[in-house]
């Protein structure tokens, strides 16, 4: 008998659930049976205190449109997993053993970044893990596209273009603010997408005067309305000067909820249109996974069932050139994929005349 756990870490986004079909109907394809599926609650935090429980065939059925995730997921920050907490819990320990109670083959683990760091210490540690790249930020290195990705770039794109209209009927510069951490994907596609005339991305800090010329030239060539797509993560060139402590400083001091606000008193102090915000926040990672995600996620899904019978472990399953491959984990582990400044994305927008405020 097979026993296989599967648990999803980290901030949620669509497809997770699709992933964990295509998991589980990979594994029942090729073990019938002979295989037992146990679902691990509310991320590590349920291998953590063992809450785990064995699921049915059926459990998987139906699954394929449906947001969030059906086991729950938890943030456990990976700087802490070695720490023992204030309850004198030894969260790796606890692992180990509850990993070793459940008598599993391998350990099916969905998340984005830091899950994946905890997923190597894991296999350091010993435990058979298969890694599956999911989040809306898309800055998983070693893969060329992550699960909850695309989708989220449709629901970043409906807003812009919602916003469009009534940007087109005030008269007014509509600031949106994309998700995304510290990388710019998410708002550079739904950026371009949506017909943005500014993008902003951590990646290439903005000078606000360039940003202010951009929006006043507009109004003087006739247009009235201007659309910024701003991602969560930018910064300014002063910013981006400074070094690491001065920057988390800035930042704490910040006065305003996000920096998206900044920009927009900013901007309002040197233009005369009027300044608006929007955030979308959370409604990226929410709903149905769009058509893309679900094909990538049965991929991913079923490519990990077919690693974990061929005991391939201690690995991210990525999609890379259109093929799903085996990426090891001790490679990629704590890196960043970031948005190359000179992407072909990036040259297109440039040259249809988007600014990115540099
Ligand atoms: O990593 C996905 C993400 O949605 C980021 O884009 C965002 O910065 C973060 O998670 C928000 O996290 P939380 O849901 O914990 O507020």
């Amino acid at each position: 008998m097979k026993r296989v756990g599967i648990l999803t870490s980290g901030g949620d986004c669509q497809g997770l659930n699709a992933a964990i079909r295509g998991i589980a109907k990979g594994l029942y394809e090729e073990f019938g049976d002979n295989v037992e599926i146990y679902g691990i609650k509310d991320g590590y935090k349920g291998l953590i205190f063992g809450e785990y429980k064995l699921m049915k065939p059926s459990d998987f059925s139906g699954i394929l449109t449906l947001g969030g995730t059906l086991l729950g997921t938890s943030r456990q920050p990976f700087k802490l997993m070695r720490v023992i907490d204030e309850n004198s819990v030894d969260k790796v320990k606890a692992m180990k053993e509850n990993y070793k109670k459940m008598k599993l083959d391998c350990l099916a683990i969905l998340g984005g970044n830091g899950t994946q760091k905890t997923a190597n210490l894991l296999r350091e540690e010993g435990l058979n893990v298969v890694h599956l790249p999911k989040t809306i930020d898309n800055d998983v290195w070693g893969t060329d596209i992550t699960f909850g990705y695309h989708s989220a770039v449709e629901v970043a794109t409906d807003v812009i273009d919602r916003i469009h209209t009534t940007a087109t009927s005030h008269g007014r510069i509509f600031i949106v603010e994309v998700m995304g951490h510290k990388v710019g994907w998410l708002t550079l596609s739904a950026g371009i997408a949506g017909g943005a005339d500014v993008i902003l991305l951590p990646e290439i800090p903005y000078d606000i005067n360039k940003v202010a010329k951009v929006l006043k030239n507009r109004v003087e060539n006739g247009k009235k309305f201007s659309i910024l797509a701003v991602a969560e993560g930018a910064l300014s060139k002063e910013e981006a000067a400074m070094s690491k402590k001065e920057f988390k400083k800035a930042r704490a001091n910040l006065g305003y909820p996000s920096i998206v606000y900044r920009i927009a008193n900013e901007l309002q102090e040197k233009v005369d249109n009027e300044v608006r915000v929007c955030v979308p926040g959370h409604f990226q990672r929410g709903g149905s996974p769009c058509a893309y995600d679900r094909v990538l996620c049965t991929q991913l899904g079923a490519t990990a069932a077919k690693f974990i019978k061929e005991k391939r472990f201690g690995v991210m399953v990525g999609m890379v050139n259109g093929q799903t491959v085996p990426v090891p984990l001790e490679d990629v582990a704590g890196k960043l994929k970031t948005v190359p400044v000179d992407c072909p994305e990036i040259q297109a927008a440039r040259q249809i005349g988007i600014s990115f405020g540099d």
